[in-house]
């Protein structure tokens, strides 16, 4: 029995500015799996187009994801930060899924339902149903097998699973006549596989970051509330004053996490204040329970400013300099489309399209 190399991958759309939820989800584990991992980090610009076809600045979108990657920690030299758009075997693997994945597989993912629900089917595109089937081709291009997500990614990945899944069993005989796959093991099952299992990476203390108005509400970019989110390009005295509004209930902070349960506005707080501090939320409640959030807040604005700024500030550093950000995405670009027509090839094989 072998095992797939490990590699990690993940993206994030260029749609709307970055928030807290976008950086303790996701950014701030991209860093981290750095030190012991082959990562690669991509902006998933063909994602974009299926909730909306047209972006008004779309260039500058994509580079200010990019720049919030580097911005964080992300070194694009050991690793790839690219553009999805610049790898256009992305979406030919993803082809390949559509006819693989079911309609009804699709139909029952929560974000589609969220999205597309109330609407008639005239309303939403094509693309926004097909979208997991692309998440899937981004990570599988690469045979990547650990993804650091949000929790709201989860049905995806496990979307992915059953893809990866599928292909190596409908491929089975052909993947042993090429010898592109490796045998593995999938609970007990052994399976001879193209595609790994895909592990998803959603650990820590804030894995879903509530909105700061209502904590039983995802954070997000669409939230009509700017004062529900800490975008990554606020400044200090916004961070202060979003979090002083931020909603709370009138009791003090609990000394033990069971106390927090109930509580979703003090448990998303506590949350963030763990991330951001690398703690565990006991550890943060060993400090602050009996606290009144009048002690709690201004201490979460002075760790969440300290944390940020720098960010913000290397952020519009590299906003300024377009030219630099452009030549990280095409060098990641070129280093990406090699490593991922490695697999195409093996897939075309395997499907049997003469090439
Ligand atoms: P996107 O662009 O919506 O979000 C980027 C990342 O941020 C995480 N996230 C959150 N985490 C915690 N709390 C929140 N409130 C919160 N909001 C967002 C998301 O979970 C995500 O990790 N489908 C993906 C992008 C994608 C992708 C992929 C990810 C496309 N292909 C392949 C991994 C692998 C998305 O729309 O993320």
């Amino acid at each position: 029995m072998s095992e797939f190399k490990p590699l990690v991958f993940s993206g994030v759309q260029p749609t709307g500015n970055l928030h807290l939820g976008n950086y303790l989800g996701a950014i701030k584990k991209f860093v981290a799996l750095q030190a012991k991992n082959d990562c690669i980090y991509c902006v998933v610009d063909l994602h974009a187009l299926t909730a909306q076809l047209v972006h008004e600045d779309m260039p500058n979108q994509i580079r200010s994801i990019t720049a919030a990657f580097l911005a964080s920690g992300i070194d694009p030299k050991a690793h790839i930060v690219f553009n999805q758009s610049a790898v256009p075997q992305h979406a030919e693997l993803a082809w390949i899924f559509n006819c693989v994945a079911r309609i009804g597989w699709m139909e029952r993912m929560t974000q589609f339902k969220d999205k597309a629900g109330g609407k008639n089917a005239e309303q939403v595109s094509l693309g926004l149903l097909a979208y997991p089937s692309l998440m899937a081709a981004d990570i599988l291009v690469y045979r990547a097998t650990h993804v650091p997500v949000g929790d709201d990614q989860k049905q995806h990945l496990e979307l992915t699973r059953d893809i990866a899944m599928k292909f190596n069993l409908d491929f089975a005989s052909q993947i042993r006549e090429t010898g592109a796959g490796i045998d593995i093991k999938v609970g007990d099952q052994p399976v001879h596989a193209y595609f790994p299992m895909v592990e998803p990476l959603i650990d820590g203390p804030a894995p879903r970051v509530m909105s700061l108005r209502d904590g039983t509400k995802k954070m997000s970019k669409s939230d009509a509330s700017d004062l529900s989110r800490i975008n990554l390009m606020d400044d200090a005295e916004t961070i202060s004053k979003k979090i002083k509004k931020a909603k709370t209930d009138p009791d003090a902070l609990p000394s033990e996490t069971e106390g927090l349960k109930g509580r979703p506005e003090a448990d998303n707080l506590v949350g963030i204040f763990a991330a951001l501090s690398d703690k565990s939320k006991a550890d943060v409640l060993k400090d602050f329970g009996g606290q009144q959030f009048s002690v709690f807040k201004p201490a979460l604005v002075d760790l969440a400013v300290e944390t940020l700024a720098p960010v913000n500030g290397e952020m519009r550093r590299l906003m300024g300099d377009p030219g630099y950000i452009d030549t990280v995405l095409r060098d990641g670009g070129a280093r990406a489309r090699a490593r991922a027509e490695k697999t195409m090839k093996e897939v075309r094989d395997i499907i049997g399209f003469v090439q």
